[in-house]
């Protein structure tokens, strides 16, 4: 029989340090990969340091968002009584790696940035909130990139795996729950932001970009191997961008398309969850002409340090075709898709697909059956209807509804033992994929526009009110 008391459902919401804390040269913080992304169109595009035109010669007007961000670093503690009144029982963040390490490569971290991170923690507790916390949010210190070429560098990882030993052993009374890297599938679509890489016109993109997934998987192994020690009860996650891949059409050559996607993004939580990598990697790699660096022991590493939960955003389902030539295509989390003729994005960027979060779910708990955990889901719009001090987000309320309903049924009809649900951007932020404010996923809404003006004043929308309702229905229940 089952003795040990249910954990409640965590109802939560996610941010990142490096969209929200601003003060990104403050208190002895060093410079980020995501402090180096202006607000234009070549934040998600690869970094060829042999073109003139990279992100690493921008100009005096080029502005970057991530320097002021929501000005996190100073309002957290009137935030967190903001989503004290919301009731929240947890609250998914992250923290800056640069801020406790400025260049990486100190040995001791930086007390300012130590003695904010305690406050979090501790205001969080007097809230009764219990932290999620990430410890690479699309985040490293940039001087790791600069020197080294970021996650291509084993270097890196040594590095990575000393500050993570140093937050678990600062914090081990204040966190369970770890997630040790944030979508780590990313760095196949957004190198930069995702693993700090830098290319010229003669590398191997794709083996470069694996060699750096490898040395992140090795990195979050190391991360639950000592976690483990230092805090036996302590939980890891791997995070997955998902969303399933629909085939366009019954063409088993559509379908086979959408497969063929989907095992690009599965590739990682199948290492972190299975402890080896897929059957077919060898034959990926052989096919394209390059080989992965290992050293003796790291594949024992990876078998032996696996990951507790399965940690997963869900925005959206993608859609694939063995023949895209003629067929619509469109946007979404960090990549362009085909767009679905059976979804809508009215009010949103992407397309919204509440089905497919339960499609999803049922698609990772089939093949890992393990303890699921949403900690990223939302809708990124703009929100202008700003009237009498108040906002009004029907689409939000409705985008909300409609994916716990998904949710529930996911949990009653289908038995999937899910942790709990984190909503994204639960305070506006700067969008990762277009840099602006203006693209906001907040139920509190933050007075500043795509260029840091404004009052960075916090607002409750109407959605603050509904999610609010609902937990006070649904929260302990279970
Ligand atoms: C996820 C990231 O990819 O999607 C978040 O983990 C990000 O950091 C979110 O904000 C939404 O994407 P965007 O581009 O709208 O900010």
């Amino acid at each position: 029989g089952n003795t040990t008391m249910k954990q409640p459902f965590l109802w939560g919401g996610a941010i990142s340090a490096n969209q929200t804390e601003g003060n990104y040269l403050a208190d002895g913080k060093g410079p980020s990969n995501f402090d180096q992304l202006p607000l234009d169109d070549r934040r998600l595009k690869p970094v060829y340091l042999d073109d003139p035109n990279n992100i690493f010669n921008t100009e005096e007007a080029d502005y970057h968002p991530s320097h002021n961000g929501i000005d996190f670093y100073h309002t957290y503690a009137d935030d967190i009584a903001l989503l004290e009144e919301l009731g929240v029982n947890s609250f998914r963040f992250s923290i800056s790696w640069p801020r406790l390490f400025a260049t990486g490569e100190e040995t001791t971290a930086n007390p300012a940035g130590l003695a904010y991170y305690h406050d979090l923690f501790d205001r969080l507790k007097q809230a009764h909130i219990e932290p999620i916390v990430t410890l690479s949010h699309f985040e490293l210190p940039l001087q790791l990139v600069t020197n080294y070429g970021g996650w291509a560098s084993r270097h890196t990882m040594d590095m990575y795996v000393r500050y993570a030993e140093f937050v678990m052993n600062e914090f081990k009374d204040d966190v369970r729950y770890w997630i040790p890297f944030n979508e780590m599938n990313m760095i196949m679509h957004i190198p930069f932001i995702g693993g700090g890489l830098t290319f010229t016109k003669q590398d191997n993109m794709l083996q470069k970009e694996y060699q750096a997934a490898h040395h992140q998987l090795l990195a979050n192994a190391h991360v639950v191997a000592i976690g483990k020690r230092i805090n036996p009860d302590f939980q890891f996650g791997c995070m997955l961008a998902a969303g399933r891949t629909y085939p366009y059409t019954p063409n088993p050559k559509d379908v086979w398309a959408a497969n063929l996607s989907d095992r690009t993004a599965l590739l990682f939580s199948d290492v972190q969850v299975r402890g080896h990598y897929p059957a077919y990697f060898d034959a990926l790699c052989r096919k394209n002409h390059f080989t992965i660096d290992m050293a003796p022991g790291d594949l024992d590493l990876l078998a032996q340090n696996t990951v507790d939960f399965v940690s997963f955003s869900y925005y959206s389902s993608a859609c694939s075709a063995a023949d895209t030539d003629a067929l619509d295509t469109i946007a979404t989390n960090g990549f362009t898709t085909l767009k679905n003729p059976y979804l809508e994005n009215t009010n949103s960027v992407w397309q919204v697909d509440p089905l497919g979060l339960r499609i999803t779910l049922n698609q990772l708990y089939d093949r890992y059956e393990k303890p699921m955990f949403i900690v990223e889901n939302g809708i990124g719009t703009t929100d202008d209807q700003l009237v009498d001090g108040h906002v009004h987000d029907p689409y939000r309320i409705k985008y909300l509804s409609d994916h716990f309903d998904q949710m529930q049924l996911a949990q009653e009809e289908d038995g999937i033992p899910l942790i709990g649900y984190m909503m994204w951007g639960i305070i506006d932020l700067v969008s990762v994929s277009e840099g602006k404010m203006s693209k906001r996923y907040g139920v509190i809404y933050v007075d500043r526009d795509d260029h840091g003006q404004g009052s960075n004043q916090r607002i409750r929308k109407d959605s603050y009110y509904w999610y609010q309702d609902y937990l006070t229905q649904h929260i302990n229940q279970g």
